[in-house]
């Protein structure tokens, strides 16, 4: 495993973090609890020390998850939690909502779910246009004051949303979308956060299972599952996806004795992300993790990847599907 300090901050984090957003179900089709929970304790054993989880993932259970894993193991003192307030929920329908009343609420209740009282990241989850984002920066502003929270993060904040944001208090870590099928930071986000010595911590390394080498064609989606809706799961693009994914998989074997879901996430930490966020919710996902480390991708094989990537995919389509509405949609 690989290690980072975050600018600003005491944490000391893993390049790897844990995504929970599955093992709360909502969006993934339903969960399993004692399976999530022993996904969170074989990351752990595998270094992983970063777990990013959510109110609105399951409304409830991701954060009820993750204080049991650590509850069960006795390590909160070891182990760094991610977690995010300013999206609110009514009849499971989300929406934005970055009101003062709310994040005090809703962190409160984090704290319950999570069996702690405070936690490593406090993320805004999604910039929310009826508030002023200095007045939310205030809020969090205070909870870092108060020792209830150690960094603040912005989620899905584009470079002026956090200019505006950091008017009212520090940023230390944004979180947006970021893949090899999904670069759309590269103009903007990613040299702003280096430029800031923000921590660029990015989710969806494996492209919600796209780049983890088993999606197939035939692969059927259960209940609410966002890949039902995901565009990049449709024809024809679903096909032209899965063509880069093999290509890149050969190309990972010949090259470095690895594979497309190796490829993916070194190719995350090589090409400018300082955190790759990792999903999963079963433990043997969290098996190829160790062959992540102790190898890097040279220019050579930048320049090979993107020329897989502009010769397979003809109708790229970004993240933007997974946008909540705000209060007033
Ligand atoms: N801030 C935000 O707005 C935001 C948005 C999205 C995500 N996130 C965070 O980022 C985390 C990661 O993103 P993500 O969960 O969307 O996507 P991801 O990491 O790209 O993909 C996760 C999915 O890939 C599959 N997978 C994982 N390991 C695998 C393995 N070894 N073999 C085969 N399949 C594997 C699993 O799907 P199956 O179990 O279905 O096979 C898993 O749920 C989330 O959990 C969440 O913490 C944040």
């Amino acid at each position: 495993m690989e290690y980072i300090r975050i600018s600003g901050t005491e944490l000391e984090v893993s390049r790897i973090a844990l995504g929970t957003w599955a093992m709360g179900g909502w969006m993934w089709g339903g969960t399993d609890e004692e399976q999530a929970i022993n996904t969170i304790h074989a990351a752990m054993e595998k270094g992983v020390n970063l777990i990013d989880t959510a109110p609105v993932y399951g409304f409830g259970l991701s954060e009820e998850i993750v204080g049991k894993a650590l509850a069960r193991k006795k390590c909160r003192d070891r182990v760094c939690i991610s977690t995010k307030t300013g999206l609110d929920w009514k009849d499971g329908k989300v929406f934005r909502n970055c009101s003062p009343d709310f994040i005090k609420r809703n962190f409160a209740d984090s704290l319950k779910n999570l069996q702690t009282d405070y936690v490593d990241i406090l993320f805004v989850h999604w910039p929310d246009p009826l508030e002023p984002f200095e007045e939310t920066a205030r809020v969090l502003n205070q909870f870092l004051k108060e020792g209830q929270i150690r960094a603040v993060g912005v989620s899905n904040y584009s470079p002026e949303q956090i200019q505006a944001f950091q008017r009212g208090g520090p940023v230390h870590v944004v979180q947006p979308p970021y893949n090899l099928f999904e670069r759309e930071i590269e103009a903007d986000l990613m040299p702003f956060s280096k430029e800031n010595h923000l921590a660029l911590m990015s989710y969806g390394a494996l492209c919600r299972g796209l780049l983890s080498g088993k999606v197939t064609t035939e692969r059927e989606y259960q209940g609410d599952d966002l890949r039902k809706t995901d565009p990049k799961f449709k024809q024809p693009r679903l096909s032209q996806y899965l063509a880069a994914v093999k290509l890149l998989d050969q190309f990972a074997w010949q090259r470095f004795d690895r594979r497309v879901l190796h490829l993916a996430v070194r190719w995350v930490l090589d090409h400018g992300a300082d955190i790759a966020l990792w999903g999963g919710r079963s433990p043997d996902q969290m098996d190829p993790l160790p062959e992540i480390f102790g190898w890097r991708l040279d220019q050579t094989a930048m320049h090979a990847i993107d020329q897989i990537l502009q010769e397979t995919i003809r109708e790229p389509v970004g993240p933007e599907f997974m946008a909540p509405p705000s209060r007033k949609h």
